[in-house]
């Protein structure tokens, strides 16, 4: 019973999290999650709203009454594999439960509506992402009148601050923070923008009573999440004072945050990070592309210039300051040396990590309405292997320099290998293995780096680490 609350990567981003718990109830709920971190956090919302209504919730698809899917439209290969669990979901309710309710929740559950349910007559729910404060009422209807029941209304307002989410984060120390939701920013290769919404930001106070109250109940970590961070508007505070807020709850609670727009990026933001210790060194700032025409294609609203002065910025205002990005490789019109600005930006920018994809042409954005998607499939895979390959080298090289480097990490549990070992993440968000010692779950433990991977530190523990002293 777990989410699997690391950033995934390439398109383990597609790849299913269970939501799932027994809990007493009339009927039960298995319900799945496809898709970001935003997404994981809304199935909690639901999870939370469903309870409240009385159902209760299942790990176990063969005993739930109601299946729903959380899902995610990012990409074409998204849709495709909720597309093939629905077909296994559907072959289910008709051989063992006939009576099953099979739901489809999301971002696909904005864009698809009319094919699931009038033209496949796939499903007897669907329900947006701002819908689901309804999601009693409409199985309600769809038990009750054997029809489909929908809502796939887009809020301005909705935030679902005052619902408390029902977490499964079985690990304890990590928990994730919804602090707005929606964007505005209408890039013109994303989806998102008509899945989610227009953009609303969650009144401070509520935002600082959840991370209180996780706190009083031993988490030692909250990621902050929206579709764009950094863009948050609560009536006079911005995302830098909100951030600055968050770290004065407790010295023990460490702050991350996904994603950030570096539009947004602010040199107060940054000198939060500096002052703040328990806010990461570290940034996910994505940039897409590393040509600046691509960049305007892309309607990223940042030269190539512009961009790499930003990381200036952070390094020098955050000494050591740890950076990720996402990369888009074979969007429209791409030429070959346009292809080999984004590997010399890579190069130059030495991201510490990145997650990167192909160009997946997306209906109804600027994209798909006014260029062309015609780079060819090959040529798109060639120039992503590219990337991924450089990428890797990179960040071999960038974990083979911390050989020896001290860092502290907040631990979160037995290492996935043996029992004997710990892993947890370095301030700078590095997955780190160490002995396991007398330190346990929930311990900052201040270790030395022996050893590395590409994706892990390997490190010895030195001593349990006070945050503040
Ligand atoms: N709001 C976040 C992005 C969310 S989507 C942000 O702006 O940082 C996560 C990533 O998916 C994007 O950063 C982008 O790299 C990728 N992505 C979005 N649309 C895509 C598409 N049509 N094809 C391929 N990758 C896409
Ligand atoms: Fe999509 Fe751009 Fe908004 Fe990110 S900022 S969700 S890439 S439109
Ligand atoms: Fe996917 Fe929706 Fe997130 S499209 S990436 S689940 S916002």
């Amino acid at each position: 019973m777990q989410i699997h609350t690391d950033i995934p990567i390439l398109d383990d981003l597609d790849a299913p999290k269970q939501v799932s718990a027994t809990a007493p109830g009339k009927r039960k709920v298995y319900l799945e999650t496809y898709g970001c971190q935003m997404n994981v956090s809304d199935s909690e919302i639901v999870a939370s709203v469903l309870k409240s209504e009385g159902y209760g919730l299942t790990h176990n698809v063969e005993e739930a009454d109601v299946v729903l899917i959380n899902t995610c439209a990012i990409r074409e290969n998204a849709e495709q594999k909720v597309r093939r669990r629905l077909g296994e979901l559907r072959a289910h309710k008709r051989r063992n439960n006939p009576d099953l309710k099979l739901g489809v929740l999301g971002c696909m559950a904005e864009r698809l509506r009319e094919n699931l349910l009038e033209q496949e007559k796939l499903v007897d729910l669907v329900v947006g992402p701002d819908a689901y404060r309804d999601l009693g009422n409409l199985l309600g209807e769809a038990t009750d009148t054997g029809q489909a029941a929908v809502n796939v209304q887009l809020s301005k307002e909705e935030t679902y601050a005052d619902i408390l989410p029902v977490r499964y984060d079985t690990n304890g120390v990590s928990s994730f923070v919804s602090i707005m939701r929606g964007c505005d920013n209408m890039c013109s290769f994303c989806v998102v923008p008509f899945t989610r919404g227009r953009e609303r930001s969650r009144p401070v106070d509520s935002i600082l009573d959840e991370c209180k109250s996780l706190v009083e109940k031993g988490f030692k970590e909250v990621t902050v999440l929206g579709q764009n961070v950094n863009s948050y508007r609560g009536e006079s505070v911005d995302f830098a004072e909100l951030l600055y807020r968050i770290s004065m709850i407790s010295p023990d609670l460490r702050i991350r945050y996904s994603t950030s727009h570096p539009k947004d990026c602010s040199d107060d933001l940054l000198h939060v990070h500096a002052e703040r210790e328990n806010v990461c060194n570290y940034i996910h700032l994505p940039v897409q592309h590393g040509n600046t025409a691509m960049l305007q294609r892309m309607k990223r609203t940042y030269s190539r210039e512009q961009y790499l002065d930003l990381v200036e910025r952070a390094r020098k205002i955050v000494p050591g300051v740890a950076l990720s990005t996402d990369i888009i490789a074979g969007f429209c019109d791409e030429t070959q040396e346009e292809h080999q600005d984004t590997l010399s930006l890579m190069a130059q920018v030495r991201y510490e990590h990145a997650y990167m994809f192909m160009y997946s042409e997306r209906p109804d954005t600027y994209a798909a309405r006014k260029f062309e998607d015609n780079v060819a499939e090959d040529v798109k895979k060639r120039r992503l292997q590219e990337i991924i390959r450089q990428q890797g080298v990179i960040s071999l090289e960038s974990n083979q320099s911390e050989i020896g480097k001290e860092h502290v990490v907040l631990v979160e549990g037995l290492s996935k290998r043996s029992d004997e070992q710990l892993s947890g993440r370095s301030d700078t968000n590095k997955m780190t293995v160490l002995d396991r010692s007398d330190f346990g779950k929930g311990d900052y433990v201040k270790v030395r780096v022996t050893d590395c991977t590409s994706a892990t530190l390997i490190a010895e523990p030195i001593r349990l680490y006070t945050p503040g002293s």
